[in-house]
């Protein structure tokens, strides 16, 4: 079995990618001097190298890479090593232009940037295949060598080809899933617009189509194509295994929600030994806090709860948004360990040194343009100390203390087109109700709909437009066995062929919630609804409205305006030993905030009214010790109770009581035990 932490480790990792190809060699001996004063423990290379080691088809020249696996090894500094199968060489494309991906629109890319791959193509796989053996037999077993990382953020740029390659194994696709094209006939549902197939052989990818395609076609694509990529990730993976035994194997997910939309990672997470990140932050105007928190928690729950590895953040501003802000002073510790609470063991950037020339010259580094007599190094070098005060925290898990539901498959189906209003958004609503939960100071882990619920006393379902009738099972069994559950609506109503389940709305979760509803009565841009509750609270809704009707469940919250006027808005159905709440419009963040409070009620979760706004509290426990970690994102001195009393590791000093927490400062104590 191979290992799921990087090989010999034994603190925390920290570093980033390391390019030295794009830098006269003497230039290297001062980048190793500058890493071990940093505190660097582990670097990415190799992720972009593929033209330089195999410049020919066939002949490798490992020389650099060579100096480079040396160079790093004398100095201490273990290697995360990539597969370059993410960009394959000009050679390569000049004799397979082929392997070039195609747009829906029928356009073929063109080499000259990154990530411009087919995943049907053979020659692609097979080049793939070639060079990563090349490169395991070269560094398999060498001791520098701590974890194997394939290809680079796999779903982005390209998530999808639709060349003819990729028609005929997604018929090889379609007939491993369905047998034989009647299955595929009655899963799509081809009867409607005449759409029915004699053969598998008469099935093309959903190219662009003059008005809507086939919904159930297109959510299969993306499945094929999500599986596509998978299947040459796993390809490469077990030659590593098979010639590099021992060694952990990767790839860098890019969980958040805004950045990339094409990847299962549920799928994805059985399959890497360990689940690594890269995490960006987006300038919307919003919290960008809350985003980070948020995907921490995907990623760790990805990684079924293990200890998982930040593989990229920046350490300022990026280069790719329209406006690249840079990070205020001690913001980078705060993101960087803000990750460390949420079980990233450790924290790594891209890159070290900031590139002069080509894409991303523009982007932060550890090593920036301006060198060493800058804020960001100074910065770099204390991250680093403050790194290794937190090598205890290695192994440990974050304890969580709600789960929201998360499926990428039912947010790809909500997105298609043609749906009762384009202003619903899965995105969004998950967005929302984790915000309003991370403002209670709850820390969430993410589920899939079909996994066992029991451990969580509140579950939240902010948008689960496709769903299975084992999860209406699962819901049902949660909410009987004593779970607390609240469901927004346009969830339950699809099954995975986006299929309207059979009956009223919302199919699967109709017994859970005690409730049909007749039909959706999406707003109109802009308009709002009032709610109201007997207790005389008023509530604002806007996007959607819909026609409850309660069958058991009864009404708390009642429309107060609109086509629904008079009827139930938000509904409440005791089930067995426990609760599950029905929310039927976008409720806007004080409301959500106020119904989440009664389910949290409901749940029995002690609100944290001691905790100021945007001041996180999350803790790590496991064999070495109960770590609380505390995040102070508001300029402001603060403090904050302590579940007891130990040492504050960042300064070594004995906290108990009220710990000072100063603006923007970050604390992590260790509870004596
Ligand atoms: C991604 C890539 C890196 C780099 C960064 C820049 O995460 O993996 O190679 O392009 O973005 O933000
Ligand atoms: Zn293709």
């Amino acid at each position: 079995m191979p290992d799921t932490a990087p090989e010999g480790l034994e603190g925390l990792a920290y570093g980033g990618d390391y390019n030295p190809e794009q830098w006269p060699e003497d230039v290297w001996a001062e980048d190793v001097r500058l890493m071990r004063e940093a505190g660097v423990t582990l670097v990415s290379i190799g992720i972009f190298s593929w033209a330089l080691i195999e410049p020919e088809p066939g002949r490798y020249d490992f020389g650099r890479l060579d100096r480079i696996v040396a160079l790093l090894h004398e100095n201490g500094i273990r290697i995360d090593l990539g597969t370059p199968t993410v960009a394959p060489p000009a050679w390569f494309y000049r004799a397979h232009p082929e392997a070039l991906p195609v747009s829906r629109e029928g356009m073929r890319y063109a080499f000259g940037s990154r990530g411009a791959i087919c995943h049907s193509s053979t020659a692609y796989r097979t080049a793939a295949a070639a060079v990563t053996e090349q490169l395991v037999r070269r560094y398999g077993s060498h001791p520098a060598l701590a974890l194997w990382h394939v290809h680079n953020e796999y779903g982005v740029p390209v998530s999808a080809c639709y060349c003819e390659n990729c028609a005929a194994h997604f018929r090889r696709w379609l007939t491993a899933t369905y047998g034989n094209v009647e299955g595929v006939n009655e899963a799509w549902g081809t009867a409607f617009w005449g759409q029915h197939y004699g053969s598998v052989e008469e099935i093309e990818p959903p190219r662009a189509t003059p008005t809507v395609c086939n919904p159930a076609h297109l959510l299969d694509y993306a499945r094929f194509a999500d599986a596509t990529m998978r299947e040459n990730f796993v390809r490469e993976r077990d030659i590593l295994h098979r010639l590099s035994p021992g060694i952990p194997v990767t790839t860098n997910f890019m969980t958040a929600l805004s950045q990339c939309d094409s990847v299962d990672y549920w799928a994805w997470g059985r399959e890497v030994d360990l689940v690594t990140n890269d995490h960006y932050l987006i300038t919307d105007g919003r919290r960008t806090h809350v985003n980070l928190a948020m995907t921490a928690d995907l990623t760790r729950s990805v990684a079924g709860g293990a200890p998982w590895l930040l593989l990229e953040h920046s350490t300022s501003g990026v280069s790719w948004q329209p406006r690249n802000p840079a990070k205020a002073p001690g913001q980078m510790a705060r993101n960087s360990l803000a990750h460390v609470a949420r079980g990233s063991d450790g924290a790594m950037f891209f890159q070290w040194r900031q590139s002069r020339r080509g894409a991303e010259k523009f982007h932060s580094s550890m090593l920036p343009h301006a060198g060493t007599d800058s804020r960001v190094w100074r910065e770099v070098v204390r991250l680093g100390a403050d790194l290794d005060s937190l090598a205890p925290v290695r192994g440990t898990r974050t304890v969580a203390d709600a789960a929201m539901l998360w499926d990428w498959q039912s947010w790809w189906a909500q997105r298609l087109e043609w749906r009762p209003s384009e202003d619903h958004d899965a995105r969004e609503r998950a967005d929302s109700f984790y915000e309003a939960l991370y403002d209670r100071h709850l820390t969430l882990d993410f589920a899939h709909p079909e996994a066992d619920l029991s451990a969580y006393p509140l579950v939240v379902v902010p948008a689960l437009y496709l769903a299975s009738e084992a999860t209406g099972r699962n819901l049902r069994t949660y909410v009987e066995n004593g779970g607390t559950l609240v469901v927004s609506y346009f969830s339950g109503i699809v099954d995975e062929h986006d299929a309207v389940h059979p009956g009223a709305y919302p199919g699967v979760l109709r017994d859970v919630l005690g409730l049909t509803v007749e039909e959706f009565s999406p707003l109109g841009e802009g308009e709002r609804v009032r709610i109201t509750a007997a207790d005389g609270s008023e509530l604002t809704g806007d996007v959607w409205s819909e026609f409850v009707v309660p069958r058991g469940a009864e009404t708390v919250w009642t429309y107060a305006d609109g086509l629904a006027a008079g009827q139930p808005a938000i509904t409440r159905h005791r089930l067995g030993r426990g609760t599950a709440w029905y929310i039927s419009t976008r409720l806007t963040p004080a409301a959500l905030d106020t119904v989440l409070g009664a389910a949290t009620e409901d749940a029995g979760l002690t609100p944290r009214t001691d905790l100021p706004r945007d001041v996180e509290v999350v803790r790590r426990s496991g064999e070495s010790g109960e770590y609380v970690f505390v995040v102070n994102h508001t300029g402001t001195d603060t403090k904050v109770p302590l579940p007891g009393h130990g040492t504050e590791l960042l300064t070594g000093e004995r906290a108990a009581g009220r710990l000072a927490l100063p603006g923007g400062a970050v604390r992590v104590v260790r509870l004596d035990s």
